[in-house]
């Protein structure tokens, strides 16, 4: 597989979350689990959750977001990518749906949606990047977004504290300078051992094993491929699904944990919303630094795994 930097350009993140929030507390009223099993198994304390709103709801507020922080003109961009495995329906796609939303159905837009798990949103940046560079196109919104409360069994408590809805969007356009790169790959499975067909379904001791091995192997071949070593990165917005999964990757590569950007306490696991969320969090919560160097990381159902570096 060749080496190909992109030039792409962060233009502004935005989010939507939910209003409504259910703690562990409320959970432990719905099924036998408690505040602490939750807290110290997975790091999570709230989550949010949608109320008559669906998937492209989620995602269109969280374009708006991202569009009118930097009073963006929407009818510029012509590719709209939303990654989700929640959609409203199973066709139209998020993507055409939330270019209806934002009143841009006349407009010429290339619109599709990606399921890669949770790790769309690493799938989704490595194809409009690659678009983008293409030339052929310019402006693109790229989103994370899912309702994972529409396929939680809220009986099952294997799964339903883990997980929240919640949606994140980035504007990107072509730059003049190769600042970004994405590594995607699948190392496809037959055993179920994560799948959703009416609810989610999880072995979660065989998902945790993959999954520290996995982000561990994206990161270290983001910064082998383009010759950094973990110190040269600022910051790493890696996949919310467990506060000791990213603890054991820290402890692996031997950084500190705070080089990690968590929210997953107050989130859960919203899938392929959770880098988008992360990251705008993120730049929200610092100061302007230029050349920041920050490693998004993911990994979820197929298996799916990924990471990229963007210079901010
Ligand atoms: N409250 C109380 N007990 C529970 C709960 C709960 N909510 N859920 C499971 N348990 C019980 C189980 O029934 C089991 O009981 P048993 O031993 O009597 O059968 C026991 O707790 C399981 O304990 P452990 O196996 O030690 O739990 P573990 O430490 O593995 O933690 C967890 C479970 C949190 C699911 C962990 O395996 C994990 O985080 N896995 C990865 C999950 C993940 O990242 N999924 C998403 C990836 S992709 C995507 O984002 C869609």
């Amino acid at each position: 597989m060749k080496k190909i930097k992109n030039s792409i350009k962060l233009i502004a993140t935005g989010t939507y979350i939910p209003e409504k929030v259910l703690t562990n507390f409320d959970l432990e009223k719905m099924v036998d689990t408690s505040d602490e099993w939750i807290v110290q198994r997975t790091g999570i304390k709230r989550r949010h959750i949608a109320e008559g709103e669906d998937t492209s709801d989620l995602a269109t507020k969280a374009a708006i977001n991202a569009l009118e922080k930097v009073k963006y003109d929407k009818n510029l961009i012509d590719l709209i990518i939303v990654a989700t495995f929640t959609p409203d329906y199973r066709s139209p796609g998020v993507s055409n749906l939330v270019q209806a939303k934002l009143g841009l159905s006349g407009n010429d837009i290339t619109c599709f949606d990606i399921n890669s798990g949770c790790t769309g949103m690493i799938y989704a940046l490595e194809v409009a990047s690659s678009l983008l560079n293409s030339g052929k196109y310019q402006h693109a919104l790229v989103i994370g977004a899912e309702v994972m409360s529409k396929v939680i069994d809220f009986t099952d408590r294997n799964t339903c504290v883990l997980f929240g809805d919640g949606a994140g969007a980035f504007i990107l356009e072509n730059s003049d300078t190769e600042n970004a790169y994405f590594y995607t790959t699948s190392c496809g499975e037959l055993d179920k051992t994560l799948y959703v067909d009416r609810y989610i379904h999880m072995d979660g001791k065989k998902v945790y094993q993959f999954a520290t091995a996995a982000v561990e192997k994206a990161i270290l071949k983001v910064l082998n491929d383009l010759n950094l070593t973990i110190n040269d990165i600022d910051k790493i917005i890696p996949h919310q699904a467990n506060y000791r999964i990213i603890h054991s990757v820290a402890k692996s590569l031997n950084v500190a944990l705070d080089k990690f950007f968590l929210n997953i306490d107050e989130y859960g696991n919203t899938s392929a919303a959770s880098i988008a969320i992360a990251l705008d969090e993120y730049l929200k919560s610092r100061e302007k630094v230029s050349l920041e160097k920050i490693l998004l990381v993911g990994f979820g159902s197929g298996f799916t795994y990924g990471a990229g570096l963007i210079t901010l």
